[in-house]
């Protein structure tokens, strides 16, 4: 099957989101409370939507149109070959326990990668199977094994093709929602990757502060313009005001930036300034504030600074893929991911506060 990009996506979003619904029903059930299951803060295993794009991509290759046309071409060579054709359904059942194999061989093989590269380089156990029989190093175990088989097999048949069926009805909503969660993924993982990197080493908690100090240099000047510091009187997701946002963003992003040795200076002045507008977006403002707010920022924060190229397509693109044009720079990508990442963590955490009445505090805790 030949997939284009967006369709890969949209199945490894929708599938690891899926996946983790199953595991936190799972995990949650068997221990009696709420279990993130997963390494990253968000709805979503990476694991499962890997499994799911894997399975897509050898699915057709394993059809039973395959299998008869090799079985067939081998039987060929023995003479009693016209007789052999009698034994068709016999070969097709054949065809699925092969099939059944193939599946429990690759999808064990991806369990066991995924639990020994976290432990080797994140030093973080997220499962393990040793109370179970045949187990391997606790990252594998039989049981585990014949319920991937079941699960491939329920995806192939049932989930993949709804899946597919779904994304061709409504094409251009599941390409915004699988793109954003992408996005929302991509940061997520980068935020967990550097603080586990982080944790327990001196020497890097010194650089985290040089970071911090060099960060508060370059936003220091902006910060003094009315234009910005009156962020802070209108209130942008839930409970945060728009300029606590955009600190965010612009930390966040300056941070990433510094990783992928981009242009941090401009990272970090373009995300700052990225919803520099000064109306109330939920009351007021102009009709279709989602689709024009990138240009009002735009043209207000040339009054702040003059800006280069790339702190202008920073601004304008951040709202991609709402706005159809892709950001252009790496750096405006940047900003175009954290601000996703950031405004769903704003919501997130926003009603988990309100209800925090309401709520026990260990349902909280799971959010953050
Ligand atoms: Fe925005
Ligand atoms: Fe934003």
């Amino acid at each position: 099957m030949h997939l284009k990009l967006i369709e890969i996506i949209y199945i490894f979003t929708l599938f690891s989101v899926a996946g983790w619904m199953i595991e936190f029903v799972y995990r949650s059930v068997s221990e009696r409370r709420f279990v993130n299951p997963g390494l990253l803060a968000g709805p979503y295993l990476p694991i499962y939507g890997f499994g799911a794009l894997l399975l897509t991509v050898v699915r057709p290759h394993l059809s039973e149109h395959h299998f008869l046309f090799v079985t067939f071409a081998i039987l060929s060579y023995f003479p009693a070959y016209q007789e052999l054709n009698l034994l068709q359904p016999l070969l097709l059942a054949c065809h699925i326990v092969a099939k059944g194999i193939f599946y429990m061989i690759t999808a064990t093989l991806l369990e066991f990668a995924s639990g020994w590269s976290l432990e080797r380089f994140f030093k973080v156990r997220l499962w393990s199977y040793e109370d179970q029989n045949w187990s391997i190093r606790g990252y594998i175990c039989l049981k585990f094994s014949l319920f991937w088989v079941f699960l491939a097999f329920t995806l192939e048949y049932f989930l993949l093709p709804a899946a597919m069926k779904f994304y061709q009805s409504g094409a251009m909503h599941a390409t915004v929602i699988s793109l954003a969660l992408f996005e929302i993924m991509t940061v997520d993982f980068l935020i967990r990757a550097a603080r586990l990197a982080t944790v327990g080493r001196p020497k890097r908690q010194n650089e985290a502060m040089d970071r911090e100090r060099e960060f508060l240099a370059i936003i220091e000047p902006l910060m003094q313009h009315r234009l910005v510091s009156s962020l802070e009187n209108y209130r942008h997701h839930y409970l945060r005001t728009r300029l606590d946002h955009s600190l965010d963003v612009a930390w966040l992003s300056f941070q990433i930036a510094g990783k992928l040795h981009l242009d941090k200076k401009l990272t970090a002045r373009g995300a700052l300034l990225h919803d520099l507008f000064h109306y109330d977006w939920l009351r007021e403002g102009p009709r279709w504030h989602g689709f024009r707010h990138p240009r009002i920022a735009l043209e207000n924060a040339r009054k702040v600074i003059p800006l280069t190229k790339k702190e202008e397509n920073i601004i304008i693109r951040h709202m991609w893929p709402l706005t159809p044009i892709p950001p252009f720079y790496p750096e405006a990508w940047v900003v175009s991911m954290v601000d996703k990442y950031c405004g769903t963590k704003d919501y997130v955490l926003g009603v988990a506060a309100t209800l925090k009445k309401a709520i026990p505090d260990r349902i909280v805790s799971f959010f953050r």
